[in-house]
């Protein structure tokens, strides 16, 4: 056993991002009155955000891959058989059940913020991709925008009681390595968080949020009042 960086740094601060981004929709749009250009702004941001992790998860550090935690069925139950077990063998990267749920939320995340783009607050404020689309399409956009958040909602709520059982019950510290990045584990480290391509990458991803969100949907008619 040895204690490793398991978790690199842009794999972290994603994690942190997205914890405070999500905290600012929550609050921009359900408990104050005039903060719907942030909801927009930290929006546009939680979209890069996911954009990042996408390409990271193709080539960032072996544990923040896709190819690591993602699983098929037969593994996922081999695991959720033996969860009970309080000696299982510890991951090191998420394990194959943990894995589809971190799936989930990034899907979830990515629906939210799409179908934010397609939302107006029916007062001054519209996405800027409200204008392209059918009334139909806009409705459909306001019930995924609706509804998604409460299944997000439920999925971070299982993520935070998954994370005190394996504390408790099972004596698998996780948190704290998502805040420093090391475990003590047996599985060979990661031997660095490759900065030049996370920024590389994250400058990719602002530049095609820009992209998506203020050059391609195009400005929105002018209103004439006669
Ligand atoms: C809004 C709330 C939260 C959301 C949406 C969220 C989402 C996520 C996501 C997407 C991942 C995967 C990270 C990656 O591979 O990129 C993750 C992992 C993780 N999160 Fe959270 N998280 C939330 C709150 C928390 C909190 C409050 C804690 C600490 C108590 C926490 C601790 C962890 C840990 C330890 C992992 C790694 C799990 C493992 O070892 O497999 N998260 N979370
Ligand atoms: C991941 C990103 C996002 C999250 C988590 C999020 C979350 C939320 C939540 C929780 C609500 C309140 C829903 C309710 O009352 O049931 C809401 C409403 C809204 N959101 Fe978002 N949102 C995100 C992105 C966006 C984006 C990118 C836009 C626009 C560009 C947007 C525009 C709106 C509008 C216009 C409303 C309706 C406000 C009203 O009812 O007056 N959202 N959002």
């Amino acid at each position: 056993m040895q204690y490793s960086l398991i978790w690199d740094i842009p794999t972290r601060l994603f994690h942190w991002l997205l914890v405070a981004g999500l905290l600012v929709q929550y609050v921009t749009a359900e408990w104050l009155d005039d903060a719907m250009q942030w909801h927009f702004y930290a929006g546009y941001f939680l979209f890069g955000l996911i954009i990042f992790r996408c390409f990271w998860g193709l080539v960032g550090p072996k544990y923040a891959r896709f190819s690591s935690f993602v699983t098929g069925p037969v593994q996922v139950w081999r695991y959720s058989r033996q969860i009970l077990n309080r000696h299982s063998k510890p991951y090191a990267g998420h394990n194959p059940l943990g894995g589809w749920v971190v799936v989930f939320m990034l899907v979830i995340v990515a629906a939210q913020a799409i179908s934010g783009l397609f939302m107006s607050d029916d007062i001054f404020m519209q996405g800027p991709w409200y204008h392209v689309v059918s009334v139909d399409t806009q409705e459909l956009m306001n019930f995924v925008h609706h509804q998604a958040f409460n299944l997000l909602l439920g999925f971070i709520a299982l993520h935070i009681v998954a994370i005190a059982f394996y504390t408790v019950y099972k004596r698998q510290s996780l948190a704290p390595a998502m805040v420093h990045g090391k475990k003590t584990t047996v599985a060979a480290p990661i031997s660095s968080s490759k900065w030049v391509l996370a920024i590389t990458l994250a400058l990719v991803s602002a530049a095609l949020t820009y992209y998506v969100v203020a050059i391609a949907p195009g400005a929105p008619p002018q209103e004439v009042y006669y």
